[in-house]
């Protein structure tokens, strides 16, 4: 397949959406206009599951979601994105980058929840046509340095009075830490594709080192650089 499939993956406030906008512009830089979309959402269809999925966190007359229709709730939406965005995408030769993919439903529901990789994988393999990324760039900070900042967002968040999308901080330490094990063991198992960015670095720091694996992988004269 031609064009280029990037992404992002980590905890919650392991800077994901700030490398996100820095590699973004360094593509731009060299006029190419990646497609960007995030996991859950990225489409109209799976704006709406964005919402249900962080919403049924706080909202009580939802529910509670039960592990397994949070699951298939986040692979409705993968299909959604990849059938809609994605595969078009990366038919034309674009670059695209995706805040969160399949690594993030291994991590959270199969680590974080409990539901086991294999099933996470199985479903993959079934929904997403086993569709993998070229490169994953895995920021991985150290777990309690990543509980810190996560928190003090969501706390900003909150004393704003914003709904605070709700994400899964509130979960707790345990699952948050479970969390952080999932994607070691993604990375560990997937040395070619998953880029892993740990320890205590700064943003511009994991930028270049974020750049240098884009670079690694990619040239520019195989690309496309405007809309399709
Ligand atoms: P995510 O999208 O993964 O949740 P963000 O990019 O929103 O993470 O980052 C969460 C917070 O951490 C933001 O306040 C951001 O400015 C800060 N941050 C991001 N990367 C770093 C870094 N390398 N060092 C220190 N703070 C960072
Ligand atoms: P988001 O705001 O995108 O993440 P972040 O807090 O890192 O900026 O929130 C999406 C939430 O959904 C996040 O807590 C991770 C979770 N999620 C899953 O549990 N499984 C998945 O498959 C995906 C894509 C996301």
């Amino acid at each position: 397949m031609a064009g280029f499939f990037i992404t992002f993956e980590g905890p919650d406030g392991s800077g994901k959406t700030t490398q996100l906008k820095l590699l973004t512009q360094w593509f731009r830089a060299q006029d190419v206009a990646p497609v960007l979309l995030r996991q859950p959402g990225g489409t109209p269809l799976g704006e709406q599951i964005r919402s249900i999925v962080l919403h049924s966190r706080t909202d009580e007359k939802l529910g509670v979601l039960d592990p397994m229709a949070e699951l298939a709730l986040m692979f409705a939406d993968r299909a959604q994105s990849i059938a809609e965005v994605i595969l078009p995408a990366l038919q034309h030769n674009r670059v695209v980058l995706c805040d969160r993919y399949t690594d993030s439903s291994e991590a959270y529901q199969g680590a974080g929840r409990g539901l086991g990789s294999a099933r996470v994988l199985t479903l993959h393999a079934e929904l997403c046509g086993g569709l993998q990324p070229d490169l994953t760039v895995l920021l991985l900070p150290d777990v309690e340095k990543a509980l810190l900042r996560a928190r003090h967002r969501n706390e900003g968040a909150l004393q704003v009075g914003g709904d605070d999308e709700n994400r899964f901080e509130r979960a707790g330490d345990d699952f948050f830490r479970r969390v952080h094990a999932g994607y070691t063991a993604i990375a560990k198992r997937e040395p070619q594709r998953v880029v892993a960015i740990g320890g205590d670095r700064s943003i511009e720091d994991v930028a270049k080192a974020v750049r240098d694996a884009v670079a690694a992988r990619w040239t520019p004269a195989a690309a496309h650089t405007g809309a399709y």
